[in-house]
């Protein structure tokens, strides 16, 4: 993939949260003794419920907030794996509230803001949640703007959830970069006109949607070097 950056400078860099800043397995992960061999199973089937009803809630137009929605795509994976066990339910929502960052990830965003580019967060989730969780991981002090579908009522890939980070950063979409892990936000940011990175952390083969990202990357360590920021 090519990457000309002198030829459409980017003035300001967006991230989706979960996946993408956030490492949401880590969750399970801490209690993976109290859930045994299916642990990592039901991190992925509570992770792809979470989209699933993401997408579905949005188009049926009944909007509940995200971390509702996870504690339903919580209670769905645990009963598909007939775990009864309210404690450890509770304990699970706690720490997906102070999910850990994945390492490369407060030297990146610190790169970025002192070579003079705005960060922000574009995501699903609460903003309180997002505030809590960028603060617990030592974030928030390399975030200028925390921005959550909530005034939307809408999930992404609805263009109206990208159109918030242009008006918030006040730029046009393709002088913002935009990462995600996820592919199909990659592809949703990308088909509304932004730049876009995909981070690829588990070698992920590429969607077949509109719209493909402007770079793929295992992580985000490379982006400064990328937007010339020595
Ligand atoms: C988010 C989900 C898509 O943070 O990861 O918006």
């Amino acid at each position: 993939m090519s990457w000309n950056i002198a030829e459409k400078p980017i003035r300001a860099c967006v991230f989706d949260a979960y996946g993408t800043l956030f490492d949401v397995h880590s969750a399970v992960a801490g209690h993976r003794q109290r859930i045994g061999g299916q642990a990592q199973a039901m991190s992925a089937l509570w992770r792809q419920k979470q989209l699933e009803y993401t997408w579905l809630r949005s188009l049926m137009g009944r909007y509940v907030d995200f971390d509702t929605l996870t504690a339903d795509a919580l209670e769905y994976a645990m009963d598909s794996y007939a775990i009864d066990d309210q404690p450890l339910t509770r304990d699970l929502l706690d720490a997906y509230r102070e999910l850990s960052c994945y390492p490369e990830v407060p030297g990146v965003l610190q790169r970025l803001r002192d070579g003079g580019l705005p960060t922000a967060i574009l995501s699903n989730g609460t903003e309180a949640t997002l505030r809590h969780a960028s603060r617990s991981a030592g974030l928030d002090n390399s975030l200028d703007r925390i921005l959550s579908v909530e005034s939307l009522q809408i999930y992404k890939p609805d263009p109206r959830v990208y159109q918030l980070a242009v008006d918030a950063l006040d730029l046009p979409a393709e002088q913002i970069l935009f990462h995600s892990s996820n592919a199909w936000d990659a592809a949703g940011a990308a088909t509304f006109g932004m730049r876009v990175a995909w981070i690829n952390r588990r070698g992920a083969i590429p969607e077949r949607l509109p719209d493909g990202p402007d770079l793929e990357l295992e992580t985000l360590q490379p982006v400064p070097d990328l937007l010339g920021l020595g």
